[in-house]
């Protein structure tokens, strides 16, 4: 459908607490798929090239700001507006008008609060503008909460009716109104500051636009929204888990559709920002979130956790890895039981295996550490070999320093490196010790105490105890 959307802002009502969330955090900013409500619902309308977006804040105004500073919006004129006390989504509307582009007479007015809301969604209302007020609306299956539509004989819609304030006759409509509304700026400006608030809740009901626009005589249109759930809103933890599932049901099976396979769709949690090449497998319980990237054929195990990671072509997470801000090469293997922490770099066919922690360190191509190690703040040369229980002593209780290891290096097991420490290309580290100077290239270092071997004593001992 083609839809002309020059000339179009947008109010974003995003004041309200969220009572029935019962959380410490306006609800706005609670998330789905990884992406905060107020993030999506801006998302929704960037398509359409609003010439501007007014968000209206108010509960918790200053988390809602500082988030609002950590999100890119690409070049969108987002302004906020203020509602200082939350008297209703009309009164939130009249907060808008200073903010508003004077010149721009359509208004399309989204609640902050329906994450699955789309471009798409608004095309039904945007395809006919002329009249003073449309309304988006939904026919569910349990209306309950919603308000209801109220329509006429000839299919316009006459009134919308608060769930609180309705007739029982009125509680049996199931078309409900999606709080999307398309409204004129001169008929808002009109009709807003005439509209009270003798309802259950007290408030200035948005809804009642509707009524003041029948009374003028002017016609209101309702454009119905094919998917309900692309309309529903989220008063409380449960609807928004709920619409969560519908959301990542979405995402799994748009990567489906790229050529991924997983092994249990029900149990991929993949933020809505992630990329996942053709012929990657991912496991059961498996999260990916914020800005991912995983290559082509890369092989993700049950449990694995990875979050702003980007991972190269036939790498392999294994079983219950934990992996933050890490840049992994192709064809790694990580895992099961490895921790990968911010800053590290893993070059291509890098080995890390079960129970190993790295943080800010930097393995070249072929490198390994295959079990029970820490390797921070250190360097690992092509083709080095780091063995069992090698710990880089990193902090000295004031600073952290770096230990350099070279190419081609093999450090025995059980191995403590005192940073800042030099392993030269080539060396040898001896098993079982403290490493506090630097080792020349192709040298062998060794720092523990000479083994005592005492003969007969094992057997003196037996026969002191009768044993032999
Ligand atoms: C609202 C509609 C209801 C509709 C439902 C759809 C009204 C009176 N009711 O009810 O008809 O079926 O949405 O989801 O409009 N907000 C403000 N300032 C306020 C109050 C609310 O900015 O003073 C914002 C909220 O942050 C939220 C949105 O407006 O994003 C909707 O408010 P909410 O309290 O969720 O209204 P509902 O009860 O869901
Ligand atoms: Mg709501």
């Amino acid at each position: 459908m083609h839809t002309t959307t020059d000339n179009l802002q947008v109010v974003v009502l995003a004041a309200g607490k969220g009572k029935r969330m019962k959380s410490d955090l306006p609800k706005v900013l609670h998330k789905v798929c990884g992406l905060t409500l107020l993030e999506r619902a801006v998302r929704s309308v960037s398509e359409l090239s609003p010439t501007r977006v007014v968000i209206v804040a108010g509960h918790g105004e200053d988390l809602v700001r500082s988030h609002l500073e950590s999100v890119d919006f690409g070049g969108l004129d987002v302004q906020i507006a203020v509602q200082a006390e939350q008297k209703g989504t009309g009164h939130a509307v009249l907060m808008a008008f200073d903010a508003l582009d004077p010149n721009v007479e359509d208004v399309l007015i989204i609640p902050g609060d329906t994450p699955l809301l789309r471009a798409s969604t608004y095309a039904p209302l945007l395809h006919n503008r002329d009249a003073v007020v449309s309304v988006l609306t939904s026919v569910v299956e349990n209306p309950q909460g919603f308000g209801r539509i109220q329509r006429a004989n000839d299919g316009s819609v006459k009134a919308i009716v608060e769930d609180r304030d309705c007739s029982d006759a009125q509680l049996s409509i199931n078309e409900i109104n999606s709080s999307v509304y398309l409204a004129k700026q001169s008929f808002l400006r009109d009709v807003l500051p005439n509209i009270g608030s003798d309802n259950a809740q007290g408030e200035i009901y948005l809804t009642d636009i509707v009524a003041s626009a029948v009374r003028r005589g002017e016609t209101v249109r309702g454009a119905v929204c094919e998917h309900s759930s692309h309309v529903a809103g989220a008063n409380s933890r449960y609807e928004l888990a709920l619409l969560e599932v519908v959301r990542r049901h979405e995402i799994n099976k748009h990567w489906m559709d790229e050529g991924v396979t997983f092994e249990d769709f029900r149990t991929a949690y993949i933020d809505e920002d992630v990329s996942i090449g053709r012929d990657c497998v991912i496991g059961p319980g498996v999260s990916i979130r914020g800005r991912s990237s995983l290559g082509s054929g890369v092989q993700v195990d049950a449990g694995a956790f990875i979050e702003n990671c980007n991972i190269s072509d036939g790498a392999h997470v294994k079983f219950s890895s934990h992996l933050e801000q890490a840049e992994v090469g192709p064809r790694c293997m990580i895992g099961p039981f490895a921790r990968v922490r911010p800053q590290t770099k893993l070059g291509a066919d890098v080995r890390l295996g079960n129970f190993v922690e790295t943080k800010k360190a930097e393995f070249s191509d072929g490198a390994k550490a295959n079990h029970l190690s820490y390797i921070g703040d250190a360097k690992v040369g092509r083709n080095t070999n780091i063995g069992a229980g090698t710990i880089t002593c990193n902090y000295d209780g004031y600073s952290k320093h770096v230990s350099n290891i070279g190419a081609g290096v093999f450090v025995g097991s059980n191995t403590a490196l005192v940073a800042p420490v030099e392993i030269g290309d080539g060396a040898i580290v001896g098993a079982g010790s403290t490493i506090t100077k630097d080792i020349p290239k192709d040298a062998l270092g060794v720092a523990r105490a000479r083994q005592n071997n005492v003969e007969q004593y094992a057997l003196r001992r037996r026969r002191e105890h009768g044993e032999d």
